[in-house]
């Protein structure tokens, strides 16, 4: 059979990614620490940048399905000395079930899965964040049900989160409004194959009105922080704040990747408000990307 990937939320049929929302909300409901079909299984993880969530939701779901998880660095391994990815794609894959990376370039995913024989996973990259979009889409299910013909609201940086809620609005069928800054807009060979369904605004607040999910994330993500001054000039008008709530849907929710940075991209008032639902989001990681694993490694 085939090895499937999972780099992009397009790497999965519309009906494969509603199935897998269903399986984790089913498993994060059936806590069962005798299921275990993972079981002498091992996912090597290769992380490029910093990250607290997606690591230890990983390593958890390997070891609560009875695998194995092991943390590679650049800094320790001969990846960070210039063997080429191919090679390292070869032999790694030779010994484990299925491969996560965080990389900088995307393409360094897309090569590494070209020459990988197990599943590889995008456990986030400078262009897409697909991980974050299952756990994001879940806990708008359990909050909320089907997000099909809902609208969300973008505010912020047209990054790898605002290209993976892209994708999703084309996967799950909802309406994306988005209002960014003109120079921070989504690359147009993402936002194109979306259509209609992808609208953008220069007033936040015009974005945000009806919306029933108002998401945001950082104004500087990894690697641009040299950039930090300049971003917080021209994001300043786009945060999210109680103003930015009161003009969404009555009910909406309000989500983020995190880590936040209470008082640029978002007020602490909304964050740690009661339409913030943030943490379960967080912890949707694990539930989300267990139901992944398993779709992944048990075909
Ligand atoms: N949201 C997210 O991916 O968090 P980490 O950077 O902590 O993994
Ligand atoms: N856009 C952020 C997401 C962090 C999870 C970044 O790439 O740093």
């Amino acid at each position: 059979m085939q090895v499937r990937h999972f780099i992009s939320l397009l790497d999965l049929s519309g009906n494969e990614l509603r199935d897998l929302i269903h399986r984790a909300i089913w498993l994060k409901q059936h806590r069962d620490h005798d299921f275990q079909p993972l079981k002498g299984r091992v996912l090597a993880m290769i992380f490029e940048k910093s990250s607290t969530r997606t690591r230890l939701s990983f390593e958890t779901g390997m070891v609560q399905f009875g695998g194995h998880a092991i943390f590679l660095s650049p800094r320790d391994t001969q990846l960070g000395r210039g063997e080429p990815l191919e090679d390292s794609a070869k032999v790694i894959s030779s010994m484990v079930d299925c491969i996560m990376l965080r990389t900088h370039e995307h393409q360094t995913v897309t090569t590494f899965a070209r020459h990988s024989r197990v599943p590889v996973i995008n456990g986030l990259t400078d262009l897409l964040h697909p991980c974050q979009l299952l756990a994001d889409m879940q806990t708008y299910f359990e909050e909320r049900g089907d997000i099909s013909g809902k609208t969300v609201a973008w505010i912020g940086d047209g990054n790898n989160m605002c290209h993976s809620y892209i994708n999703a609005a084309r996967q799950f069928d909802f309406k994306l409004n988005i209002a960014c800054p003109a120079d921070y807009r989504p690359l147009p060979a993402i936002v194109e194959p979306a259509g209609c369904r992808i609208r953008f605004f220069d007033d936040p607040l015009q974005a945000a009105t009806d919306a029933d999910l108002v998401v945001t994330d950082v104004w500087a993500s990894m690697g641009q922080e040299e950039e930090q001054q300049k971003r917080e000039q021209a994001f300043h008008n786009f945060q999210v704040n109680s103003q930015t709530m009161q003009a969404a849907h009555h009910d909406a929710l309000f989500m983020h990747c995190l880590p936040a940075h209470r008082g640029e991209e978002v007020s602490a008032e909304v964050i740690d408000g009661p339409q913030s639902v943030v943490f379960s989001e967080a912890e949707n990681r694990l539930h989300a990307q267990k139901a992944l694993l398993e779709f992944l490694i048990c075909r």
